[in-house]
């Protein structure tokens, strides 16, 4: 950063500004990113002093391993502390002084990032606020704005609420200030499947319903939702990972060549290929979707009985476009399951060929596995000679991890956001028909599950969700990798 900036974090004391924010920023001002002069205050409902709110981030830091005494020092020193309640005036004019006392010191207005990170249910009442007392407009109010908004998910809790939230967003800011942050864009191995595709010409030719068998993604978390019942109860996977993460995952599978690669030309195509996920209408959901809940999630910290909230879910769905016609997806996403891993597997179909036929070829033929985390790093399996007299033929796995290429699994997703939303760069943050077609795709899900009276099903904490997630794809045929 060449210029000078000011970040404003709604939700300080919250765990994204604690465990994700304040490390990745941290970390950038170790790498000379954030340039000479740049403030960060945290606002938050609790009193605190500078001083103290410095402390709470060093814990966080501390637990992340990433705690370097003198460079915490000095980097402190630019956190500030503005006490508010989301919805009272009173916190906004003060901060509205603070952001003055650093656009004098510097002398200039300098570049304002609101950034939301707080529970979506006050973006509304803080938008609100910004607009009112006009710090939307920067420091120059009313001609230049030097302001940028970042808005963290879950963007609405259906289609009717984003679609709210989006016009709300589109009456305060345009839409070049506005960064809606789904930081899966920002992972290294997600990014890399735009150069993989199509860098590698060998892939295009294959990358079709002629070649490809199905699409397997997975996601799954060890830890259940870790004291975030506040945030998660109510909310639950499905909104929570699917409609953004995981459609993300999708789009970056399906998605045509961009034209180029610039910021509307890749948006054009994530958007064109979340439009074409479609097939399931509500009547199906029963069919095609699985909705499950672990044992003992009722009895989670700040969880209310009464809410119906999935933990997992397992889902099959298609792509509407001639290259994926007929190619079905299946999603398989869960907290509190056997493994940390989240992965996408292309199956190849299996072509045993003719020569093979009589010595038995593998029941799994090629399958190339990008590893989104852990192991970051891209797989294929291939069918080899078994060596020995006789012929006989099994699956191998070639692989290529960042971590032995690169030596680097490469830089942290909040990072790269926080980044590109200070160079004003738009090209990882989803564009408003992006979620909008995420969500009317999610929607018939949600319209499904308010029409039955079924309730999830139970999973056992550490196993891969209930039977019929396995019934899911096995009727079809086939197996969870
Ligand atoms: C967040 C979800 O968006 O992503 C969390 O709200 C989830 O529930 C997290 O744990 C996972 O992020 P990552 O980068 O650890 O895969």
């Amino acid at each position: 950063m060449n210029s000078s900036f000011v970040i404003i974090i709604f939700g300080a004391t919250g765990d994204l500004a604690k465990n994700k924010l304040t490390p990745a920023l941290f970390s950038l001002y170790r790498q000379n990113q954030l340039g000479q002069e740049f403030y960060i205050v945290g606002f938050a409902r609790r009193d605190f002093t500078n001083e103290a709110f410095r402390e709470l981030m060093r814990k966080s830091i501390h637990s992340n391993n990433t705690y370097y005494q003198s460079e915490w020092k000095k980097f402190s020193q630019n956190l500030y502390y503005q006490r508010g309640l989301f919805d009272e005036q009173q916190g906004y004019q003060q901060l509205i002084q603070k952001l003055h006392t650093f656009d004098a010191k510097v002398g200039a207005c300098i570049t304002r990032v609101f950034y939301l990170a707080t529970p979506p249910d006050n973006y509304e009442t803080i938008l609100n606020y910004l607009s009112s007392t006009k710090l939307s407009e920067g420091c120059s109010q009313g001609s230049a704005k030097w302001t940028r908004l970042a808005i963290e998910k879950p963007f609405g809790k259906d289609l009717e609420t984003a679609r709210n939230l989006d016009k709300k967003l589109a009456e305060i800011f345009e839409e070049k200030q506005i960064f809606r942050v789904d930081h899966y864009l920002g992972k290294e191995t997600v990014q890399n499947m735009i150069a993989f595709r199509f860098a590698n010409g060998i892939f295009e030719p294959v990358w079709n319903k002629e070649h490809i068998d199905h699409v397997q993604i997975i996601w799954g978390e060890k830890k259940g939702i870790s004291g975030r019942g506040k945030f998660f109860d109510g909310v639950g996977l499905l909104r929570d990972v699917a409609q953004n993460h995981l459609m993300q995952l999708v789009a970056a599978v399906a998605m045509e060549q961009p034209r180029s690669f610039e910021k509307e030309a890749i948006r054009d195509e994530r958007f064109n290929a979340i439009e074409a996920i479609r097939c399931i209408k509500p009547e199906e959901v029963g069919k095609l979707v699985v909705r499950a809940q672990y044992k003992g999630y009722l009895e989670e910290k700040d969880v209310d009985p009464n809410f119906v909230t999935e933990t997992f879910v397992a889902l099959k769905l298609c792509v509407d476009t001639p290259r994926f016609e007929g190619v079905p997806f299946y999603l398989r996403a869960g907290k509190n399951v056997d493994k940390n891993e989240v992965k996408i597997s292309i199956v190849f179909k299996q072509t045993c060929h003719i020569l093979f036929k009589e010595y038995g070829c593998p029941e799994e033929g090629n399958v190339l596995t990008i590893h989104i985390q852990p192991d970051e790093g891209i797989g294929m399996r291939v069918v080899a000679k078994v060596p020995g007299s006789t012929l006989s033929l099994k699956t191998v796995d070639m692989k290529f991890t960042y971590a032995s290429e690169f030596g680097t699994k490469g830089s942290d997703a909040y990072e790269k956001i926080l980044q590109d939303i200070l160079h004003g760069d738009q090209m990882l943050f989803n564009r408003s028909d992006e979620l909008e077609s995420s969500w009317e795709f999610i929607n018939q899900i949600l319209l499904g599950w308010h029409k039955s009276s079924q309730k999830p099903l139970i999973y056992e904490p550490g196993t891969w969700g209930p039977k019929e997630a396995l019934d899911l794809i096995e009727r079809d045929g086939k197996k969870w990798l």
